[in-house]
Formats: structure tokens, C-alpha cells, sequence
């Protein structure tokens, strides 16, 4: 996982055209933006470009749109404006930058509309990448929660650019993850919420050779309760996946690694605010019952692990933590990763939203924004863009 690539505090940015590439992909609600934490973590990189006198061009997607349809619902000017609040200064969306280049003096700054409504975006094609190269003298690829994408936004235009660097959080990205994962503090500790195992499936199996003990976190975890002979009841879990965990399970041992399933639970009867809680040892789960957080037991289990943690990669909550009686699992959890000494990474919307909830902020040593690229990192897949970046170092 060698990271070597030039930065873009490397470069004299003064009078030059500087394209960026940032994921500004942030969830809309009615035309609005729902969160801008992708958008504020990639303001480090524009400030530097600005304060460095460059001329500076934002490009990045929004949605799945179909290439060659504008499809207004998923146009960036929410972010353009957005991004004119923040900056305090004009940051204009251009639409038709491949024709027209913007024409900026030092230190404007222009966002370009979204690149996927271009035709040949998602298939990394040759013309459009060239087409992005020329409009500037140095790309910048910042999009670390797009960097697993081989397309012609985030990989084509760097190769054909007069210049190619890696952007502030990208940079901070890739150095965070590197501390954690090249060598990491042991013993090594990956929390995996989620709803589903089958979507983490690879992601649990590479982890495996990678951490000491794998905690499973939501869904995911019922259906390892389940692969130990208990019933579930009502819970979300995946059948036909049971298996597949129990050889999860196996494939740890084998691995000195270690799959710590919840020897209690918190459940209810129904997944509301107002369902009561009640606190089950696993065999004792009966046919109506719903987990929604891991048992004191458990809990008190877990934390004694990130307590003695040298490394904690920390995606997804143990329990429904929105809901104050099934909140005490992914509470404790996190205090005790924010109080531990070992080196921390969080991510996801829902830990996200745990850590605010808890303030356990400051006691996290990185919160990356990064999803699919996060997760393909952490499989030990190269991403294309720092492949590309690499190549032009
Ligand atoms: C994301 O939100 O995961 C990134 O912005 C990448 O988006 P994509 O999955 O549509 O490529
Ligand atoms: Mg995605």
C-alpha cells in the first residue's frame, strides 16, 4: 500500500489553472443539502488553491444521473451556492466548460456542473479525459470517497493533465488509512455494522487476515448469532448466509483472529421509539422478539477490547442508537474507542451521526468520508486514482 505521489502542497500554484476534483456527492432533501460533511472536508483544498493565488475549477458528480441528460434534480448549484456561502466569495456553476473553458483571474474560483451528466464519464474515456486536461495546467484528484472509480473525472483527465497531485484530504485520507492498515498498532480491532452481511461479505473475509478481532455490528451480527444455533426471532439476518458466517467464524480461528458474537441483547417487540427494552442472554430470544442493541454483557465485553486496542477501524453502530432505549451498546462502545489510546478511524453516515450524538469527537483519531472507496481500501484493492496519481508521481 505504498502511497507516493506528488501533493499538491508540493506544487507553486500562483496564476495556475488548478482543477480539482473533490466528491461533492452530498445527500439532497427538497432541493436542499441534507449534510455538507463532504463538502466542508474538502474546503481545506480549496482555501489552499485560493490562498495560493490559482485559478480554480471544481469538478465532481452528484447521483447517478443518465450520461447526456442534464437532469436538473442532480445539478450542483445547491453546492455552488453552498460553497459561495462558505467561501464568501462568487463561486459560479459553469455548464459548459468543455466547449467554453472558464476564464478566471487568481484566486476565482468556478464549479463545474455535474461531470456525469458527460458523456463518457463512467467509461473513462479517452476524449472527455483530454477534454478535462485541457482546461488546466495541474489536476488535482481530491475525491477520496470517489477515488475507487476508474472514470475519466477521476482518472483519465490525470493522465493526460500537464500535471497530476493528490489534493489535502485526499492526501489526509491515504495517510490516515496507512497509519492504520501498512502497520498497524496491535491488537488490530474492525467494527462492521450494517444491515446485511452479504454486502460486506468480501470486506468481512479480507479483514480476517488483516485484524485480531472482528466485531459484528447490526444485522450483520444476528446473522452470526444465528450461525452459533440461536434463534433470532423477528430480527433483520440472512438466512442463507448463516452458513457462510459459521465459515467465518472457522476461517478466524484459523487465522488467530478472533469473531466476537454477542452473548446478549437488548430487544423489542416492535422497532419503534416507544417499544419497551428488554435485556435477553442470545439462547433465550423467543419468536416475537427484535434485537435492537448488544446486552451490558456484551457491551462491557467490547469495551474491555478497545480499552487494551492498539488500532480500531470503527464502521457502523451495534444497535439502533436513534432510539434511546437500544442506544446504550453503540454509546459505551463509543466511549470507550474515544477514550482508548489506540489509533481510531471512523466512518459512515451512521457512525457519523453516533459520534455527534455521543460527542466523542475529539477522542477519534481520523473520520474519513470516504464509503465504497473506504471499504475497497480496506480490502486491500488498489484504487485507481491513487494507482493513476502513483503513475505520475
Ligand atoms: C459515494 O457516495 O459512495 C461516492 O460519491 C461514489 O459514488 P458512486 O457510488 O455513485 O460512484
Ligand atoms: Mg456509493
Amino acid at each position: 500500500m505504498a502511497t507516493k505521489f506528488k501533493r499538491l502542497s508540493d506544487l507553486d500554484l500562483e496564476g495556475r489553472r488548478v482543477l480539482v476534483r473533490q466528491d461533492l456527492n452530498v445527500p439532497l432533501r427538497d432541493g436542499k443539502i441534507a449534510s455538507a460533511t463532504r463538502i466542508d472536508a474538502s474546503l481545506q483544498t480549496i482555501k489552499f488553491a485560493i490562498d495560493a493565488g490559482a485559478k480554480v475549477m471544481i469538478m465532481s458528480h452528484l447521483g447517478r444521473p443518465v450520461e447526456g441528460q442534464r437532469d436538473p434534480r442532480l445539478s450542483l448549484l445547491p453546492v455552488a451556492a453552498y460553497l459561495s456561502k462558505v467561501l464568501g466569495k462568487t463561486v459560479n456553476l459553469d455548464t459548459d466548460y468543455l466547449e467554453k473553458p472558464p476564464c478566471l483571474d487568481n484566486g476565482e474560483v468556478a464549479l463545474l456542473e455535474n461531470v456525469r451528466f458527460n458523456i463518457g464519464e463512467s467509461a473513462d474515456d479517452r476524449e472527455l479525459s483530454a477534454g478535462y486536461a485541457r482546461l488546466c495546467d495541474i489536476y488535482v484528484m481530491d475525491a477520496f470517497g470517489t477515488a475507487h472509480r476508474a472514470q475519466a473525472s477521476t482518472h483519465g483527465v490525470g493522465l493526460h493533465a500537464p500535471e497530476a497531485c493528490a489534493g489535502l484530504l485526499l492526501s489526509a485520507e491515504l495517510d490516515a488509512l496507512g497509519q492504520a492498515l501498512a502497520s498497524p498498532q496491535r491488537p488490530m480491532i474492525a467494527i462492521v455494522g450494517g444491515a446485511k452481511v452479504s454486502t460486506k461479505l468480501t470486506v468481512l473475509e479480507s479483514l480476517l487476515s488483516v485484524v485480531d478481532q472482528l466485531v459484528p455490528g447490526g444485522g450483520i451480527a444476528n446473522t452470526f448469532i444465528a450461525a452459533q444455533g440461536h434463534s433470532v426471532g423477528k430480527s433483520l439476518y440472512e438466512p442463507k448466509l448463516v452458513e457462510h458466517a459459521s465459515k467465518l467464524i472457522e476461517m478466524a480461528k484459523m487465522r488467530d483472529a478472533d469473531i466476537p458474537v454477542p452473548v446478549d441483547v437488548v430487544v423489542g417487540q416492535s422497532f419503534s421509539v416507544r417499544s419497551p427494552a428488554q435485556v435477553k442472554r442470545v439462547e433465550d430470544i423467543e419468536d416475537s422478539d427484535l434485537i435492537l442493541d448488544i446486552g451490558p454483557e456484551t457491551t462491557r465485553v467490547y469495551a474491555e477490547m478497545m480499552q487494551l486496542a492498539g488500532t480500531i477501524v470503527w464502521n457502523g453502530p451495534v444497535g439502533v442508537f436513534e432510539f434511546e432505549q437500544f442506544s446504550g451498546g453503540t454509546r459505551e462502545l463509543g466511549n470507550a474507542i474515544a477514550s482508548s489510546n489506540a489509533f481510531s478511524i471512523a466512518r459512515g453516515g451512521d457512525t457519523l451521526a453516533a459520534i455527534d450524538q455521543f460527542g466523542l469527537g475529539s477522542g477519534i483519531s481520523y473520520i474519513s468520508t470516504g464509503g465504497g472507496a473506504f471499504l475497497e481500501y480496506l480490502e486491500g484493492k488498489t484504487l485507481p486514482a491513487v494507482a493513476m496519481l502513483e503513475s505520475r508521481a
